[in-house]
């Protein structure tokens, strides 16, 4: 059974009594369909385990999450949530400022009704000097799940090793971002695939299917951008085809690239060319992380390498999708949120059901 954090969760077939139900013509799920969203993940693997690198998570995880996450689609759709999670305490301890990871845990949590307390830096004992194992050791007292964002690389493993409440690492510095590489995987299925996401990764073998030759390219910080470090790890387990384009100071980490070469073909650009346009099936771009930078002038000489534009997206596939974790600060012009192609607000929705379904795989 998982119980270090660096231990992969044990790989097995997939027990879930759920089966996904078809949209029906107007979107809406049938009454049957709620009463058996009532019933999922009994039995998870994931049951009272932390999260804190995607390298954890097996083939058989990760489809059961995005299984798990279209039935929270549909269960929100349905009737706005449930009381599955009656009786749990979230603690979310936020050291870097977030929007839509810190909300989306929490209105998860309280969509499936449990509850919610939040610390900060400036708000908890650290301001008095606390050390991060003695502020979570206190704070797994009062709660049954931590979520922790830290500056620091490595700050969620350490944290989840001082204790033994389920830990989810909510982004630690340039580290990883699993949580948001689920939801980018959640968003990618939906987008390509002809029906819902938890139908088209109903198994490990839909899943594959459904990612198999797609081309994926990443743009922007590749070095210090930790969802796009989670992501291609993720997607280097499948047969995709991976792009990384980036000024030569912001390449993707060795770290990084060792982990694609030993599953998806991946190549390095330093410009986003017609032809890389022309074979996208999915352009992730990613902000140039001005909070990384030491130095003012390095980052003034990089932000604005890449910026898409409606005249990027006019030599795109017209069945391609344009992904961005956000916040953006300037990569993506707004003249492109009209395009039907830029998924970027729906990939933040999808936060939500990504992040009930791990709640819900974790705590029922
Ligand atoms: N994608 C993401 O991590 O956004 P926030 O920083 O707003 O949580």
């Amino acid at each position: 059974m998982f119980k270090a954090v660096a231990t992969p969760l044990r790989r097995r077939e997939s027990n879930t009594e759920f089966t996904p139900a078809k949209r029906t013509a107007d979107g809406q799920s049938t009454s049957e369909t709620c009463a058996k969203l009532v019933k999922t993940a009994n039995g998870s693997s994931m049951r009272g385990h932390s999260l804190v690198a995607i390298g954890q998570l097996g083939l058989e995880d990760v489809a059961e999450i995005m299984r798990t996450a279209g039935q929270m689609h549909e269960l929100v759709k349905c009737s706005g949530g449930d009381n599955s999670l009656k009786g749990k305490v979230l603690a979310s301890v936020f050291y870097e400022p977030s929007t839509r990871t810190n909300c989306s845990f929490q209105a998860a949590m309280l969509r499936l009704g449990g509850q919610v307390i939040s610390v900060n830096e400036s708000s908890s004992s650290v301001a008095k000097g606390e050390t991060l194992s003695d502020t979570v050791r206190c704070l797994e007292c009062y709660c049954d799940v931590l979520v922790l964002r830290h500056p620091k690389a490595g700050a969620a493993s350490e944290a989840a090793a001082a204790m033994s409440t389920p830990l989810l690492n909510a982004g630690d510095g340039v580290g990883e971002h699993p949580s948001q590489a689920l939801l980018d995987l959640y968003t990618i299925i939906d987008e390509l695939s002809a029906s819902s996401a938890a139908l088209a990764a109903d198994s490990v073998r839909a899943l594959k299917s459904e990612l198999s030759g797609k081309v994926i390219t990443m743009v922007g910080d590749l070095k210090n951008g930790r969802t796009v470090h989670s992501l291609a790890k993720l997607l280097s387990r499948f047969e995709v085809v991976l792009r990384f384009v980036s000024p030569e100071s912001l390449r993707m980490p060795q770290e990084v690239i060792q982990q694609c070469s030993t599953g998806a073909q991946w190549t390095q650009h330093d410009r986003l060319t017609d032809d890389i346009l022309q074979e996208t099936d999915i352009l992730y771009v990613t902000r140039v992380q001005k909070e990384r930078f030491a130095n003012l002038d390095d980052y003034n000489e990089v932000k604005d390498a890449f910026i898409i534009s409606p005249a990027t997206l006019a030599k795109m596939k017209a069945t391609a999708r344009v992904m961005h974790p956000l916040p953006r600060v300037g990569e993506i012009d707004p003249r492109c949120d009209q395009d039907p192609r830029a998924a970027y607000f729906r990939q933040m929705r999808n936060g939500m059901y990504v992040r009930m379904a791990l709640l819900r795989l974790i705590l029922s």
